[in-house]
């Protein structure tokens, strides 16, 4: 559904709307509506450390234009503050100063990146752990500051070092367009698996795309964020196998049709679901995407069997059935990726939707917990929570209810199906294998769930 409100302060009432002092949302520069001249600015990488310095090198050989120090009156796409060296919060000053003297040269859509050590209680001294945690606090509290559709996002090394290939995928999803209502949030890198890809490997399409010679399994493929997750796959060069109830057959068909994918029409709560799924892959499972979900709301004391067990079987127990059944029939190819939709409202709760939150909070320990099993067979499983998405479901809400959550987020819009697609390709590439049993939310740093 389009947002008339953003149309409006971006063309006629933009004078009225900054008078008034009303929210002045942007739009947002996404994957291939990127202006060249914002990926032609440079790239400030701060930090005093080596890994500092390799960060700046890695930018360099991909051909970005790199700053170790601001320069008076140029203009920034990107701040990079490496950080991975912090021992105790009073070594932090200097560089998140010069962060912020740098933030009024950033460019609209600019990003800021923080680099940090995973907050570890366990094995981290108390300075160390009030430090990597209070990077934390300090890069959510920025991304609430960001202005002009700016995003503030970290990248966690947990028992890794910047050298880790997943570093650098994760850097070229956050300071792309694919990572365009990501604010806020973690990507925890874990491990040093997974192909490191260059900047324009990560960005290219087709034959020469990320998923390219892949087949991509993508539940409620018939619309929706589902169709959209489908057709990004296949841009990024996988061969998608669209599954989706009978009664969406013609909507899948069309779908499937337009990138070259496969139609599969079935119900994925059936006890056969997983065997099918196999059949018309034909081969072990390169990626599986669990979209397919169902909303039946109620406040718990109306709530009835039925509306509690259909969401329970088909936004969670499907998924775990599916996962067990392919991976105990050897049907997961190696190094095999599961992406999963959870939903904010899985983290934070939402009222009239306790089997809905159950099913998706269920999604996010489902994910956790496989993430061994998933890296032993050198693969990944993680799950992406989208906020407000603008979908046929979030137009059926009243009006008033709909603006309000939409400038509830820290970019005062709501996604788009396409951002959650992105996150969704980012987690399912090789590139993304260090991030493994994590939730990423994709809601622009909504307020409910922060
Ligand atoms: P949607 O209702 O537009 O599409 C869901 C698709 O799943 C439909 O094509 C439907 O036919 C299919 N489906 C439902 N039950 C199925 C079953 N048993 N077997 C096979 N296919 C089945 O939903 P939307 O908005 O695109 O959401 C997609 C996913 O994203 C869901 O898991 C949803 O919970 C999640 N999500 C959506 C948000 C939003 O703002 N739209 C926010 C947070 C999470």
């Amino acid at each position: 559904m389009k947002d008339t409100y953003l149309s409006l302060v971006n063309g006629p009432l933009k004078q009225v709307a900054k008078t008034l002092g009303l929210p002045q949302p942007v739009e947002l520069n996404r994957f291939g509506s990127t202006p060249e001249d914002y990926l032609n600015k440079p790239v400030l990488v701060l930090g005093t450390g080596a890994g500092a310095q390799g960060l700046a090198d890695l930018l360099l050989e991909n051909g970005l234009e790199v700053r170790r120090n601001a320069q008076t009156g140029e203009k920034l796409r990107a701040i990079i503050a490496v950080l991975d060296e912090a021992q105790s919060p009073t070594e932090l000053s200097p560089i998140v100063l010069e962060v912020g003297a740098a933030l009024r040269s950033l460019v609209a859509c600019g990003r800021v990146v923080t680099i940090s050590a995973a907050p570890d209680a366990g094995s981290q001294s108390p300075d160390q752990a009030a430090a990597t945690r209070g990077i934390t606090g300090f890069t959510r509290s920025l991304a609430h500051e960001m202005r002009a559709g700016g995003t503030a996002n970290g990248i966690l090394l947990d028992g890794v070092d910047l050298t880790a290939p997943s570093v650098a995928s994760a850097l070229w999803f956050l300071l792309s367009g694919k990572s365009a209502y990501v604010s806020g949030q973690f990507l925890t890198v874990s491990s040093d698996a997974g192909e490191r890809l260059s900047l324009d490997a990560f960005m290219s399409t087709g034959g020469d795309g990320p998923l390219a010679g892949r087949s991509a399994v993508v539940t409620g493929a018939a619309r929706g964020i589902g169709a959209a997750i489908a057709r990004n796959l296949a841009r990024d060069g996988a061969h998608v196998i669209g599954v989706d109830m009978p009664q969406a057959g013609q909507a899948l068909a069309s779908v499937m049709n337009e990138i070259g994918g496969k139609s599969v029409q079935l119900d994925i709560t059936a006890a056969d679901s997983a065997e099918k799924i196999a059949e018309a892959v034909g081969a072990p499972v390169d990626i599986l995407v669990h979209n397919a979900g169902i909303t039946r709301d109620k406040m718990l004391a109306n709530m009835d069997a039925a509306r509690w067990d259909s969401v329970i079987a088909v936004n969670i127990a499907a998924q775990t059935t599916i996962n067990a059944h392919l991976a105990e029939a050897g049907l997961f190819a190696d190094g095999a990726q599961v992406v999963s939709l959870a939903s904010t409202s899985g983290i934070a709760g939402n009222r009239g939707q306790t089997n809905y939150a159950t099913s998706k909070a269920g999604v996010i320990g489902l994910t956790a917990a496989s993430a061994e099993s998933f890296s032993t067979r050198g693969g990944s499983i993680n799950a992406v929570a989208p906020g407000f998405i603008e979908t046929d479901m979030t137009a059926k809400m009243p009006a008033l209810t709909r603006q309000v959550a939409r400038r509830l987020s820290s970019l005062q819009q709501g996604g788009h199906p396409v951002d959650v697609a992105e996150a969704i390709g980012f987690l399912a590439s090789s590139g993304a294998r260090g991030i493994n049993g994590e939730t990423l939310r994709v809601c622009g740093q909504n307020m409910v769930g922060a």
